[in-house]
């Protein structure tokens, strides 16, 4: 009983310093406390918050706008892309235009469309091409559109390549309704197959205007060199899709560096399914283009 009492007395004594023994706790929590921030900040940068306010600061240092030339721009101008593919080389740009001018640009195209045509090689005719391309469409260059969006467009497009505007053709405007497709081909004129050429198509850059409930994806059938055996079936939907996503661009190039066509640049619309699909589409060549495009 005395030594349990004076284990209590002993207790009595450590309770006459607990203010003390609080401190010290106090102290070590916040030693601990800073601490551990600290040591997460200076030996964990892979944890997330010091992470994201990190590239946010990288961010701002990369924005940070040099002296420009006599032909270049003040501000530094955020287009941001993904990488989709390397063979062929394309590129995604999200939110590219707004939603009105997408809306925009369908209805100055409506009450202009005509079933799409196709450049036809040696031995092909309208008739036996039929069903190749079965969009409607209308080209519409940028000075012909008054409200100054396609110009707009177009100067991003350019920004975005680094190929000046004056290599562009004219807008195509396209509307794909259900069933409707494109098979796969290249934009790219092979000499071979359409005779000599004044200029070639280097890249495409596609204007999503709407979106796709179902089907008309953009597909690129021969993505990294698969299904480029003989048997490939022009009509199927295989390979790199993309799906339509209103005010998106897709740009990919048709040729290689040397000038040479991209086999994997080989590309189609898969037929809508449900909804309706348009897409503007801007072709750029090699060379400038006459007043005509
Ligand atoms: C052009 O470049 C491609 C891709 O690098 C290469 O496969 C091809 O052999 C080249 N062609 C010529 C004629 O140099």
């Amino acid at each position: 009983m005395k030594i349990k009492g004076s284990k209590i007395g002993g207790g009595n004594r450590v309770s006459l310093g607990l203010p003390s023994i609080f401190l010290l706790c106090l102290f070590f929590f916040l030693a601990g406390f800073f601490g551990s921030s600290l040591f997460s900040q200076q030996e964990t940068p892979g944890n997330i918050k010091p992470l994201m306010r990190e590239t946010a600061e990288e961010k701002k240092i990369e924005f940070e706008a040099l002296q420009n030339g006599e032909t270049g721009e003040e501000s530094v101008e955020a287009i941001p892309f993904q990488i989709l593919s390397w063979y062929p080389r394309a590129l995604y740009f999200p939110n590219f235009a707004t939603a009105e001018h997408c809306q925009s640009i369908i209805e100055m195209a409506r009450a202009h469309l005509k079933p799409s045509s196709l450049a036809l090689r040696e031995g092909e005719t309208a008739e036996n091409t039929k069903g190749i391309r079965t969009s409607s469409g209308m080209f519409i260059s940028a000075s012909e559109d008054k409200t100054g969006i396609l110009d707009q467009i177009e100067a991003k497009i350019a920004k975005a390549t680094m190929i000046p505007k004056t290599h562009g053709e004219s807008f195509n405007v396209l509307r794909y309704e259900i069933g409707q497709r494109y098979h796969s081909h290249y934009d790219a004129f092979n000499p071979a197959e359409y005779g000599p050429q004044k200029s070639q198509r280097i890249a495409s850059f596609l204007l999503y205007l709407s979106d796709v409930e179902e089907g008309g994806e953009t597909m690129f059938p021969f993505e990294n060199e698969q299904n480029m055996d003989a048997n490939y079936d022009f009509r199927k939907c295989v390979g790199l899709k993309v799906k339509p996503h209103r005010g998106d661009g897709l740009l990919f190039y048709s040729l290689f560096p040397n000038g040479t066509i991209d086999p994997t640049s080989l590309h189609g619309s898969c037929p809508v399914i449900k909804g309706e699909k348009w897409v503007a589409t801007k072709w750029i060549r090699d060379q400038e283009q006459d007043e005509e495009y």
